[in-house]
């Protein structure tokens, strides 16, 4: 994959240099370059914000930097094409072989492990990292010619600026392209890989400051390891994060499951989990 970062700190990204992202760029699975977008001015004083029409408090991102910069990164997309033969330039998935811009706003649509995923499937990914009140729309709307242009927030609050939601998006996205993790499996047993947040782990020892493990897990009973994860799987995700079990498919929950759910407050109403009024 081919990620493409554009902001004014490019020293902001210097944390993908390490760890499994580093190592995933050292090992040829992840092509991942940072250009300053100040590289794209032509005055004197690189000069990337100026006042709102309308008024109102801070600075907007100039249009032409922005403009000049993806038509840059979206060239060197046509150059890899056409070097690599035609099956790249149409390749990517969802995305009618345009590559993806992805704005980092608090105002897009929300980031999730499914867009992770989804992302993870494209060949070339740009991300635009505004700063000060955002980025003039028209580039978005200009962009859409040569992108798949998405906004996206990691979440309801906000940030000084695109560079750490982008940290927090290419670690997501970068993990899942196949060779990053070392053992595929650990990305199958890990919270939202099925919508519901991961059960608690432990290692040794059994006992520490007069706390055990729980004895199921030292019972080498697999069955029984399976279902008892499972179970706090579900008593963890209606303690801390109940929003998500509103959209978890109960149809087929096996009748210990729905034992276990209506312990905890829910019935399962046309495949779906209801919690009782009483509960
Ligand atoms: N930029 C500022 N706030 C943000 C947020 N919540 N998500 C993504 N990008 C942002």
């Amino acid at each position: 994959m081919r990620i493409d970062v554009v902001s004014i700190f490019p020293e902001y990204l210097a944390p993908l240099e390490l760890s499994l992202i580093g190592k995933a760029r050292q090992d040829g699975l992840l092509d991942l370059r940072v250009h300053d977008l100040r590289e794209f001015t032509t005055d004197r004083h690189r000069t990337v914000d100026d006042t709102p029409y309308g008024g109102g408090a801070g600075m907007v991102m100039k249009p032409e930097p922005w403009a000049q910069a993806l038509t840059a990164v979206a060239a060197g997309q046509a150059e890899r094409a056409e070097n690599a033969g035609a099956p790249d330039a149409t390749g990517a998935a969802g995305s009618a072989g345009k590559p993806v811009l992805i704005v980092p706003s608090p105002a897009g649509e929300r980031f999730t492990q499914a867009t992770a995923h989804e992302l993870a499937e494209e060949n070339q990914l740009v991300f635009a990292c505004g700063r000060y009140e955002g980025i003039d729309e028209r580039v978005l709307e200009w962009a859409a010619d040569h992108f798949t242009v998405r906004p996206m927030s990691l979440g309801d609050y906000v940030l000084n600026g695109g560079e750490v939601a982008v940290l927090a998006m290419v670690e997501a996205i970068g993990r899942l392209l196949p060779g990053v993790v070392g053992n595929p499996e650990s990305l199958v047993e890990e919270s939202h890989s099925d919508g519901l947040l991961e059960y608690p782990v432990y290692t040794k020892p059994s006992s520490w400051r007069d706390r055990d493990v729980p004895a199921v897990l030292l019972s080498g009973n697999h069955g029984k390891i399976a279902q008892w994860r499972r179970h706090e799987q579900y008593r963890r995700t209606a303690e801390r994060r109940p929003d998500l079990l509103a959209e978890f498919d109960a149809g087929k929950l096996p009748r210990a499951d729905r034992t276990a759910f209506a312990d905890l407050g829910y019935d399962v109403v046309d495949g779906l989990l209801v919690r009782r009024p009483d509960a």
